[in-house]
């Protein structure tokens, strides 16, 4: 199917003007990382690691000042538990007190320290501190570096697959660690959603189909209900109904269940406690992924880690039956999501074509298990690559919206998972009626993104409205989202009040953008302006209250902007909307501000500038030191007889030598600490030594080529003038046009003589120079001088025969010939006389 795919794309590809076009996708998931490239002329896959690897881990580590990501990072964890960061996707917006981060500490040994914003940072072992978006903004900056290498150029583009159940706080942070790598947010896509773009990139649906995608993650497990139809066109609509979620189990929760076993285990045998050891507890980490790998194949394992504390080497024998003991409180969550995403899509499971199996977990026998029996075994497809079906329908998606490819014809349209509610203090507008707050649903979970919803209200002065999650989204996050004064309201309504309009309400647009995310994208204060205005006068001046929502308590969809008042505008020239100021105030999980990636941004710069510099440290130490063994090699001549002594003196070996001698000693006692342009400036003089002499010997061994290069041409030119001379006597005695004239023929022979003056002079000095000492003339110049002359004797040599239409001879014989057709004629040879000397330029 891979392979099918990167026909596709490529070919389509292949029409599009090559503009740039990159489209980098990112799986981010806890554990691993899987990303793709699309772009014009590479071949559409998953893209490598440097070793090759089609997933990457998601950590980041130091070891010292080294920075290391993937499975080099992960295996810091048993060395230096506290300089390496993994499953940091779990602490993303997570409020410092939350059951998050209470989760987090309890599989990692990170110390998590609290951030001005209220949320959770980890510390390294030199004191300092990242949040989780400047360490997955590394992860992505480092996926960057490997699309670059792949791509050739500079990638900027990215979609990222975040689960479907995400909040806002986890979207923004997944944007801002996005921003803070160098790369730009084309779309956020929900996990569900992009494997399902992958199923319909290479399947036709004439008739409507539904479909599951039952997705089991690392830190969740989500069930998206999907129909597909393709119409007469060609067009796959795509469109997500319903999601389900557990956020309490997932692959990762099932790792630690198995280090509990594993832990209990060596307690047990060792009479000491294991959880008091933070590296001995990341190597049972470690150890539980692997035995959690071995256990969905076979029903036992062996555990092994040599000295996993205290020198102590672990041995122990784990059995599936164990763990899945240890998981039975977890064993009715599996498959509940996809009942949650049924009842969510209003649909039963007999509408269902198959349940779609993607994520590492569901290699899990018992989740497998559990999924079958749920749902019937028939049900159960494995037909998407359950690893990179996201990464790859998210690669697509991103094609699609960047415009410049031309991939299959796909609409997806996908959902909100969370009830959404707006908000507002409503002031007491007579002295019996009490200030209250007004709570509108706006986009209840299930609404499709990308939809607008514009509310009416009836108010005077400047306020707020409160966007919030209907309920606690994830245990311990808030549910208010964000808080947006609009201001300018009194003078706007009493401006349209001039202007002649009746009970000027204000309009406030909310969207639900495509990537998940709620906002107030415009709010205009609105009159209808109106010749019998004061006929109109005081019929909404009794009601109680003016502060509640328009007559639909209901907020109305939004088809088009809905403002403008057109039929009025014809009779009245009267503009009848005045947009207010917005302001967006993050109360509870604030977004990262400008200020703080700018700083977060600059911090990633300063590392990668270290990085860049280190490297180029080491190459110009590695450098010189590999200089210094050949240069050791060249000298060390004992029969003489190489050419690096046969070019050289002895005084200059001997200088060569004692240069080599410091500069040995120097790199043994100053290699460590010297700067980079010390190992440049040590070269530099051992070179200026070396290079004289093995330039003598390149020229020695060029030499013989360049002269018979220079003879050769030499002997042509002359063996070119004797022809051509000989030709051009008979051709004028015969009274025909030649290809050249005398003069040119003779500005050869001086080129010819030039030449070979030049190469007799310097050929004699050549000869008494003597091996050892620098050439009398180099090989470039004989070239370069023999090339003048080539061009030369080229040039007329080259050059076409002349027209001969009618032959001068015959012209003059032919007496009967009339007086303007000769004029013709002659005409004729004075034009190509005069041209021959212009072809000589
Ligand atoms: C109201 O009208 C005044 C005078 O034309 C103008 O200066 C002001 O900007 C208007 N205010 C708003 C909010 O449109
Ligand atoms: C010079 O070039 C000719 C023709 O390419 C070749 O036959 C001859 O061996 C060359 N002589 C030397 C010294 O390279
Ligand atoms: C150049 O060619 C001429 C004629 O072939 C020859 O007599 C002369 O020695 C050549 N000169 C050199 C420097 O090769
Ligand atoms: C001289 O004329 C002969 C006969 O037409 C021709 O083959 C030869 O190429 C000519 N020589 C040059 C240098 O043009």
């Amino acid at each position: 199917m891979r392979t099918f795919l990167f026909l596709l794309v490529s070919l389509l590809a292949a029409f599009v003007p090559s503009a740039t076009a990159t489209v980098l996708a990112i799986d981010y998931g806890s554990d691993w990382i899987k990303a793709s490239l699309m772009k014009p002329g590479v071949p559409f896959d998953v893209l490598l690691n440097k070793d090759s690897k089609r997933k990457i881990q998601s950590s980041v580590g130091w070891k010292k000042d080294d920075r290391l990501f993937g499975q080099d990072a992960a295996n810091l964890a048993s060395r230096f538990p506290a300089d390496s960061f993994s499953s940091t996707k779990l602490l993303l917006a997570a409020p410092y007190d939350s059951p998050a981060v209470s989760y987090y500490k309890s599989i990692s040994s990170n110390e998590v320290v609290q951030t001005e914003r209220g949320t959770a940072a980890l510390k390294r072992s030199d004191g300092t501190e990242w949040t989780p978006e400047e360490l997955i903004g590394m992860e992505f900056a480092y996926v960057k570096g490997l699309a670059e290498t792949m791509a050739g150029e500079k990638v900027q583009d990215v979609v990222v697959t975040v689960p479907p159940h995400f909040t806002q706080f986890e979207r923004d942070a997944i944007v801002d660690a996005i921003e803070i790598s160098g790369l730009r947010t084309l779309a956020l896509i929900n996990d569900g959603a992009a494997v399902a773009v992958n199923y319909a990139m290479t399947r036709n649906f004439p008739e409507e189909e539904y479909h599951i995608i039952y997705d089991a993650g690392a830190s969740a497990i989500r069930a998206t209900v999907v129909s597909f139809l393709t119409n007469d066109a060609g067009q796959t609509a795509i469109q997500v109904h319903g999601v389900g979620f557990d956020r309490s189990v997932g692959g990762t929760e099932l790792d630690r269940r198995l280090r509990e076993i594993l832990a209990d285990d060596f307690n047990a045998k060792h009479k000491r406690d294991i959880r008091k050891d933070k590296r001995g507890m990341a190597k049972l980490w470690k150890e539980a992924g692997r035995v959690k790998a071995i256990l969905s194949a076979n029903n036992d394992a062996i555990s092994n880690v040599e000295s996993v504390a205290w020198d102590i080497d672990f041995k122990t024998k784990v059995s599936r039956k164990a763990l899945e003991a240890a998981s039975s409180d977890l064993q009715s969550k599996f498959a509940q999501p996809i009942f949650k995403a049924l009842i969510n899509a209003g649909l039963s499971l007999d509408q269902i074509s198959s349940v779609i199996f993607t994520g590492g977990a569901t290699r899990t026998p018992m989740i497998q298990t559990a999924v079958k029996k749920a749902v019937g075994e028939n049900k159960i497809s494995l037909n998407v690559n359950a690893d990179e079906a996201a990464v790859l329908g998210a690669a697509l998606y991103g094609a699609s919206l960047s415009r410049q490819f031309r991939t299959k014809d796909i609409k997806l349209t996908d959902i909100n998972t969370h009830d959404m509610q707006v908000s507002y203090f409503a002031a007491a507008t007579s002295p019996n009626a009490k200030p209250r707050t007004i709570t509108t649903s706006i986009f209840p979970a299930g609404t499709k993104t990308g939809s607008k919803k514009t509310l009416t209200l009836k108010r005077k002065e400047d306020f707020r409205l409160n966007l919030d999650y209907k309920k606690e989204s994830v245990p311990g996050f808030p549910t208010r989202i964000l808080e947006v004064e609009l201001s300018d309201v009194k003078e706007a309504i009493a401006n349209l009040t001039e202007a002649g309009a009746v009970d000027p309400v204000v309009k406030a647009t909310l969207k639900l953008s495509d990537s998940g995310f709620v906002s107030v994208s415009e709010a205009v204060a609105y009159g209808e302006v109106k010749s019998i205005a004061g006929k109109l006068k005081g019929l909404f001046t009794g009601s109680e209250d003016q502060t509640v929502v328009d007559a639909e308590a209901a907020p109305e969809s939004e088809k088009k902007e809905p403002v403008d008042g057109e039929k009025e505008e014809e009779k009245e020239p009267v503009p009848n909307t005045i947009p207010l100021k917005l302001k967006t105030h993050f109360t509870t999980i604030p977004p990262m501000t400008v200020e703080q990636k700018k700083t977060a941004r600059s911090r990633l710069r300063a590392i990668d500038a270290d990085e860049t510099a280190k490297n180029r440290r080491e190459e110009a130490r590695n450098t010189l030191e590999g200089y210094i063994y050949k240069l050791r090699d060249l000298l060390d001549d004992d029969a003489g007889t190489g050419p690096f002594t046969i070019c050289s003196q002895d005084s200059e070996r001997k200088a060569i030598a004692r240069q080599l001698e410091e500069t040995m000693e120097w790199m043994h006692e100053k290699a460590d600490i010297a700067e980079t342009s010390q190992f440049l400036d040590r070269r530099v003089a051992l070179e200026t030594l070396e290079r004289p002499i093995t330039h003598r010997y390149v020229e020695r061994e060029a030499f013989p080529q360049a002269l018979n290069n220079s003879q050769m041409w030499n002997w042509s030119t002359r063996l070119f003038l004797t022809d051509a001379r000989q030709n051009l006597t008979e051709e004028a005695a015969q009274g025909l046009n030649s290809k050249w004239t005398k003069e040119e023929l003779d500005a050869l022979e001086k080129t010819l003589k030039e030449h070979e003056t030049w190469l007799n002079t310097w050929v004699e000095k050549q000869k008494s120079v003597k091996q050892n000492e620098d050439p009398a003339i180099e090989t470039t110049e004989m070239r370069a001088r023999a090339k003048v002359l080539e061009q030369h004797l080229q040039k007329l040599y080259k050059r076409p025969a002349p027209k001969r239409a009618k032959k001068k001879k015959v012209v003059e014989e032919t007496v009967k010939k009339e007086e303007d057709e000769k004029k013709a004629e002659e005409t004729t040879q004075a034009e190509q006389a005069k041209e021959t000397p212009h072809d000589e330029l």
